[in-house]
C-alpha cells in the first residue's frame, strides 16, 4: 500500500512550533552568564533562578519547587517517596498510560473512576471513600485531560479537595496542557484552590520543547525534600543547561507570545478534528469537545476489540494507541485517543475518514 501513514499515536507537539533560533540565543546567553553553575554538578532541586521564578508566580517558598528531567521523572520519584507496595491510589479512567505504569510499578493498587464530560465522577469517588477505600493519593489531570480531553469542573474540583481533607489523601494535579486553552474560560487550578493539599506538576514539554526535558513539581516542603534526596541519590542533578535555557526564555518574555503562537497553530487543528469527526463518525461514536489541549477522547459504539481495531487500522496505514492502556482496571477496548496538535488539518481529515471506514467493519 502506498498511502501515507497517519499516526494517531503520540501526543507530540508540532515540529513547526519549535523555535530553534531563539533557543540557540538563550543557550549562548546562559553559557556565558552561568557557565560556572550550569556546567558543574549542582543541587538536585534544579537551577535556582527558574525555581525562584516559578515560586514567585505561585507566591510560595522556592524550597517547594523541584525541577526534573520532564515531569514524568518527578512522578516516578514522587511515587517512590509517597507509596508503599499494596497501598491504594485513585486515578481517572481513562488516565495517562505512563503514569498508570509508574504508579503500578511502585506497588500502588489502582482504582480508576470514570471520566464524564465535566471530569471524573465524584459521586463514585465519594462512595468508594465511604466504603473504606483509603488512597494515599489521587492522580488527576484536571485540564484537557490526557487522553480524554475533559476539563474537571470547578464544583467537582472543590468537592474532591473537600474529600481529600476529610479522608486525608494527597491530590496530585498534573497540568501540562492547562495553558493551551484555545477558547472559553479557565477554571481555577486545584493548586490555587488548596495549595496545602495539592501537589502540582507541570512541564515545558508542550510549551517550548519536550526534548529539553524540563518539568517541575510544587509540593509541601517535607515531600519536596524527600523527592530531592531521592533524585540526588539517583542522578545527582537534572540538566541545568536545559533549565537555564528555559529560564532565559521566560526572562526575555518570550514564553507568553510563543503560547499565543501555539494557540494560533493548534486551534485550527482542533477544529479540523471536530469537523472531521462530525463528518465521518456521527452515529459511530461519542467524543469529547475540548476547548484546548492535545487530545480528543472517543468511545466507539458497539462491540470492538482493541487488538482487532489496531490491526485493521494498521492495515489501512493508520496507527492508533491501544485504548485499553489508559484504563488501570481493564476495559477501554472501544476507547480511542485522537491527538491533533502534531498533524496537519489534511492529515487529520484523512485519518478520521480512514478510522470511520474501519469502524464500520465491526
Ligand atoms: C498528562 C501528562 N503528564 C506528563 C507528561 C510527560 O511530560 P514530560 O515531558 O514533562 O515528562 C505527559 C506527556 O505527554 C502528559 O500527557
Amino acid at each position: 500500500m502506498t498511502e501515507q501513514t497517519i499516526r494517531f499515536t503520540r501526543g507530540i507537539p508540532a515540529v513547526e512550533s519549535f523555535t530553534p533560533d531563539q533557543l540557540a540565543e538563550c543557550a549562548k546567553t546562559v553559557l556565558t552568564k552561568y557557565y560556572e553553575t550550569i556546567l558543574q554538578y549542582a543541587p538536585s532541586r534544579g537551577f535556582q533562578p527558574l525555581r525562584q521564578l516559578l515560586a514567585e508566580r505561585d507566591g510560595i517558598d522556592q524550597q517547594r519547587v523541584v525541577l526534573g528531567q520532564g515531569s514524568l521523572e518527578l512522578q516516578d520519584l514522587l511515587a517512590r517517596v509517597l507509596l508503599r507496595p499494596g497501598q491504594a491510589v485513585f486515578v481517572e479512567a481513562p488516565s495517562y498510560d505512563r503514569t498508570i505504569n509508574i504508579l503500578k510499578r511502585a506497588g500502588g493498587q489502582l482504582t480508576g473512576f470514570p471520566i464524564e464530560p465535566d471530569g471524573v465522577n465524584v459521586d463514585l469517588v465519594e462512595a468508594a471513600l465511604k466504603n473504606d477505600a483509603r488512597p494515599v493519593l489521587f492522580y488527576l489531570i484536571p485540564d484537557f485531560q490526557n487522553p480524554s480531553g475533559a476539563v474537571l469542573s470547578h464544583i467537582k474540583r472543590q468537592r474532591l479537595i473537600d474529600l481529600s481533607r476529610e479522608y486525608n489523601f494527597w491530590i496530585v494535579e498534573d497540568s501540562p496542557y492547562r495553558l493551551l486553552r484555545y477558547r472559553g474560560q479557565p477554571v481555577p487550578s486545584m493548586f490555587e484552590l488548596a495549595p496545602d493539599r495539592v501537589l502540582k506538576m507541570s512541564s515545558y514539554s508542550k510549551l517550548i520543547s519536550p526534548g529539553l526535558r524540563v518539568g517541575y513539581m510544587v509540593a509541601p516542603e517535607a515531600i519536596a525534600e524527600q523527592v530531592a534526596k531521592w533524585a540526588e541519590d539517583t542522578y545527582i542533578n537534572p540538566s541545568y543547561l536545559n533549565q537555564a535555557i528555559v529560564y532565559d526564555y521566560e526572562r526575555r518574555g518570550w514564553l507568553e507570545p510563543h503560547i499565543d503562537d501555539l494557540k494560533s497553530l493548534y486551534c485550527p487543528r482542533l477544529d479540523a478534528m471536530l469537523e472531521s469527526l462530525d463528518r465521518h463518525m456521527s452515529g459511530l461514536a461519542a467524543w469529547q469537545k475540548p476547548e484546548g489541549g492535545f487530545f480528543i477522547g472517543m468511545t466507539l459504539n458497539g462491540d470492538v476489540r482493541a487488538r482487532d481495531l489496531l490491526k485493521r487500522a494498521e492495515e489501512a496505514n493508520l496507527l492508533l494507541t491501544n485504548g485499553s492502556s489508559f484504563f488501570p482496571n481493564g476495559g477501554g477496548d472501544n476507547f480511542v485517543r485522537l491527538p491533533f496538535c502534531g498533524l496537519t488539518p489534511g492529515e487529520i481529515e484523512e485519518g478520521v475518514a480512514r478510522l470511520a471506514s474501519i469502524v464500520t467493519t465491526f
